[in-house]
């Protein structure tokens, strides 16, 4: 590996290649060993993707939401494409992420912490390593940065060259991303505008037009006051980190880089990294790689995952219990969530962990209708619901959501305001992987999310009141 700086400290045993030493599930076998070495090589004296300083400011954030102060929203594509690389795709799936985060930013009364899963969310895990059509058997799509997702021979082989081409494309949605977020696009005024746009349109706009029309009021008082993104530079810009799922660890160590101010080692493929659910054993590759990179670190916790298994990692993956290291995003499934989030909260409490408690509603309601892979909204819907009560009950903070979704109107998860239907799935179904949110699904999870966190924040003042 190619770096310019020594690193200072290091995790016990640990360097960027001690994962291959481990078991490693969901990694492909590339054919031709001398090119996948050769490709790493030349990845790792590449530019790093993001900056370490920029990783600990998320960090920071990260650490205030595991304090019950703040809320985090990732949300992103399943999985990113060569062929969908578009400046109207990113620029359609920020401007929703944007209206999502002014509604729950107004809900919370807090800051909320924009996570995406973009600019590296290629590599994907599957449930079988093989895939059968008409009698032939060939290689699981694995994401674009492995293989292609055309059922042939050829299409299916991983191929290292593909690893540059997901590094091309993450460095250029990284570059328009940062663009937006600081350029004005972002603009408090814009995103306003837009939200307004999606209530005047939405079948259900009744029932975000209260919440909607506060937020207006808000707005106009605090231009009343001087207070607009003329004369105040944070509301003409944003932050916006990027994430994926350390998967592909190969490409993932190629890009482990010393950090020249604090000479610790950071992942530079994105601000956040996480471990998904098939790889998180403890004593395997991804769980090795993570612990030595000094990023703010995802956990997927579903229900195999129990209270003792789960201090185990957090002993391994944030020793120092530093606040902001470790979110859990728990994809229990809206039938599970109640069986499996409240004892995993409880053990983290008993041991004093501090971790940020994110869910995803996404991965445990995931259910088959005419062919395809879909997720019913009132599903999703119901498990965030059920995670913020379980929050309330327990005493503890629902930190954030975690999202598949998409900017565009596609017809992938059935339900929501305009209904989607199980006969309309076919109609625009572009995912890859997993069945996205469309744009007007998301806003709609924001604003009725936006009602659980109203219920959390009065929740909070009675008891300060009291
Ligand atoms: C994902 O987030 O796309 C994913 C595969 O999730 P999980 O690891 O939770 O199944
Ligand atoms: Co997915």
């Amino acid at each position: 590996m190619v770096t310019t700086t020594p690193p200072k400290s290091a995790a016990p045993g640990w360097k960027p290649s001690s994962w291959r030493d481990k078991p490693a599930l969901q990694m492909p076998h590339y054919a031709d060993g001398e090119a996948l070495a050769a490709m790493e090589a030349r990845l790792s004296s590449y530019p790093p993707l993001v900056f370490a300083g920029e990783a600990r400011a998320l960090k920071a954030e990260l650490g205030r939401v595991s304090e019950g102060r703040g809320f985090v929203l990732q949300g992103g594509d399943c999985a990113e494409a060569f062929a969908e690389h578009h400046p109207d795709a990113i620029r359609d799936f920020f401007r929703v992420f944007l209206q999502m985060a002014v509604v729950l930013t107004y809900a919370s009364a807090s800051s909320v912490t924009k996570v995406g899963r973009i600019a590296g969310q290629f590599a994907k895990p599957r449930s079988s390593p093989m895939e059968t059509q008409g009698g032939l058997e060939l290689p699981s799509y694995r994401g674009d940065i492995v293989n292609d997702i055309a059922f042939t021979e050829a299409g299916r082989a991983p191929d290292p060259q593909r690893m540059e081409m997901a590094y091309r494309q993450s460095a250029a949605t990284l570059n328009l991303l940062r663009a937006f977020a600081q350029g004005g696009y972002a603009n408090l005024d814009n995103v306003h505008t837009w939200m307004l746009g999606f209530v005047a349109d939405s079948p259900q706009g009744h029932r975000y037009r209260a919440l909607a029309d506060r937020i207006s009021e808000t707005l106009a008082f605090m231009r009343a006051c001087g207070i607009d993104p003329s004369t105040t530079p944070q509301l003409r810009s944003t932050d916006l980190y990027t994430s994926h799922e350390a998967l592909l660890l190969g490409y993932e160590e190629a890009f482990t880089r010393v950090d020249s101010l604090t000479g610790e080692y950071y992942s530079t493929t994105g601000h956040m990294i996480w471990i998904g659910d098939r790889t998180r054993q403890p004593d395997h590759a991804h769980i090795e790689y993570c612990r030595g990179v000094n990023n703010p670190i995802g956990l997927k916790c579903g229900p195999s995952l129990t209270a003792e298994g789960l201090i185990e990692l957090i002993d391994i993956l944030n020793p120092r219990n530093e606040a902001g290291r470790l979110t859990l995003i728990c994809r229990f499934g809206v039938d599970k969530v109640e069986k499996h989030l409240p004892g995993l909260i409880r053990a983290v409490q008993r041991e004093g962990r501090r971790v940020v408690w994110s869910c995803d509603p996404m991965h445990g309601n995931t259910v088959a209708a005419g062919g395809y892979k879909t997720r019913p909204f009132d599903r999703i819907l119901k498990e965030v619901q059920s995670f913020f009560a379980i929050h309330r009950g327990e005493g503890t903070h629902a930190g954030g959501i975690h999202v598949e979704m998409t900017g565009t109107n596609v017809t992938e998860c059935t339900g929501g305001a305009r209904a989607v239907t199980e006969d309309s799935l076919s109609h625009r179904y572009h995912t890859h992987c997993d069945p996205r949110l469309n744009a007007e699904q998301a806003i709609e999870l924001a604003f009725l999310i936006a009602e659980n966190l109203q219920a959390e924040k009065q929740g909070r003042s009675a008891r300060e009141a009291a």
